[in-house]
């Protein structure tokens, strides 16, 4: 990866509007995180951050993780599902419950699921091809609603799917983050949590699995995909996403400077070593997969990007690694091949500041082009 020095004004101008996610919803949080990240591992009090993609591969591998400590991913899993599912999970019982998702999420599995969410693409960006705009942040909100009630096999409607996942998971942030939060917000995150399990599995024993499932799905595509199309669209990337070779590079570019989930929060289990330094069992561990990865440094390129091993970061390390990438690739690289005949511009563009993870509210793209044989998108 050979990166010019000089970055061009379409690149400075996508990453302009991307940071926006980061900077309206949590100012303080991302100011805090820029100014520590010129240190691969910075200690703050009981808290470890860590920005160097080899530290934090480390944090993820090596270090044993309390899965189920407060204020960490599982914990929150743990506290508000009925049986937890997955995230908190440790040892034999989370092996046996990612064998029983894994069908579902292989090679197969995304085969199976690909026509319930082209059929939503076709639908939904239908009205560029007569120069309407086309609202993205619904679009995957339905495409993940509709990819969860496909793999989970329930009848429930796309869109209360994906409204009770994203109620669930934002109510469930801001029950666990540090600080003061309003009266009631353990109650509804609780109530939220049941809401959607009852529609994903009402009176199955696998709730938790099922609901932490949904979770994953709705809230990292509803944060991903609008935030890819805007970088590809500001930077200038329709012709490498046109392109059958080049778009499959360019998806898992995007997919790193986007990181969709770009803060793990985990707890050391017991002390240990990490990039050298010591660790306490007990402490906070904030693993920036962001920086990690170099999102804030490395603009996507599919003519040179980062390697592999690198970009694979943003899914986690690991036993706990997602198991939803080959998915979250492969939504991607249809999105952006429907998309590309239009090289579509982006029109407007608000922050979600309460949702779980940083993304946007609504992103409206119209074409910037008439497709050369203006025919229906795959
Ligand atoms: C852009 C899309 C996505 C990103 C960036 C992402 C990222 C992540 C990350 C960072 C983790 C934690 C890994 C670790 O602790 O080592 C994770 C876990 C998980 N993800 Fe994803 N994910 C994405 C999409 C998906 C999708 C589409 C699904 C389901 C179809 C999914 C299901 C899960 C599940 C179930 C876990 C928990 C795995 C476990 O604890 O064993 N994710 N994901």
């Amino acid at each position: 990866m050979t990166r010019p020095a000089s970055v061009s004004p379409r690149v400075r101008r996508a990453r302009r509007r991307d940071r926006r996610v980061y900077t309206r919803a949590h100012p303080l949080l991302f100011a805090l995180l820029a100014a520590v990240r010129g240190r691969a591992v910075v200690r703050l009090g009981r808290a470890v951050v860590v920005h160097d993609g080899a530290a934090y591969r480390e944090a993820l591998t090596r270090v044993p993780l309390d899965r189920t400590a407060a204020g960490t991913t599982g914990g929150a899993v743990r506290r508000l599902s009925s049986g937890g599912g997955l995230f908190d999970q440790e040892g034999a019982g989370h092996r046996a419950t990612r064998r029983s998702i894994a069908q579902g999420l292989g090679a197969d599995g995304v085969d199976r699921l690909r026509p319930v969410w082209r059929a939503v693409l076709e639908r939904r960006l239908a009205p560029l091809r007569d120069g309407r705009p086309v609202e993205l942040v619904a679009l995957a909100r339905e495409l993940s609603g509709a990819t969860v009630g496909a793999l989970l096999d329930i009848p429930a409607a796309p869109e209360a799917v994906a409204g009770a996942a994203a109620r669930a998971a934002a109510l469930a942030v801001r029950d666990h983050l540090p600080g003061p939060r309003r009266p009631g917000t353990s109650r509804a995150a609780a109530e939220a949590t049941a809401r959607l399990e009852a529609l994903l599995s009402p009176g199955d024993s696998d709730a938790g699995v099922r609901s932490a499932l949904a979770v994953a799905t709705v809230n990292t595509t509803v944060a991903a995909l609008p935030r890819a199309v805007a970088w590809c669209a500001d930077a200038g990337l329709w012709d490498q996403a046109a392109d059958e070779e080049l778009r499959p590079v360019l998806v898992g570019e995007l997919l790193r400077v986007t990181a969709a989930s770009p803060l793990l929060p985990r707890v050391a289990a017991e002390d240990a070593v990490l990039a050298g330094r010591p660790v306490r069992a007990g402490d906070r561990l904030l693993l920036v997969a962001r920086h990690a990865v170099r999102a804030h440094r490395d603009a996507p390129d599919a003519r040179d990007p980062a390697p592999a091993a690198v970009a694979r970061l943003v899914f986690g390390a690991g036993p706990h690694s997602c198991p939803g990438a080959r998915l979250a690739h492969a939504q991607l690289d249809d999105l952006l091949a429907a998309l590309a005949p239009y090289r579509p511009v982006v029109v407007r563009s608000r922050v979600d500041r309460g949702a779980a993870l940083p993304g946007w509210r609504s992103l409206t793209v119209r074409a910037g082009a008439v497709p050369p044989h203006a025919e229906a998108p795959r």
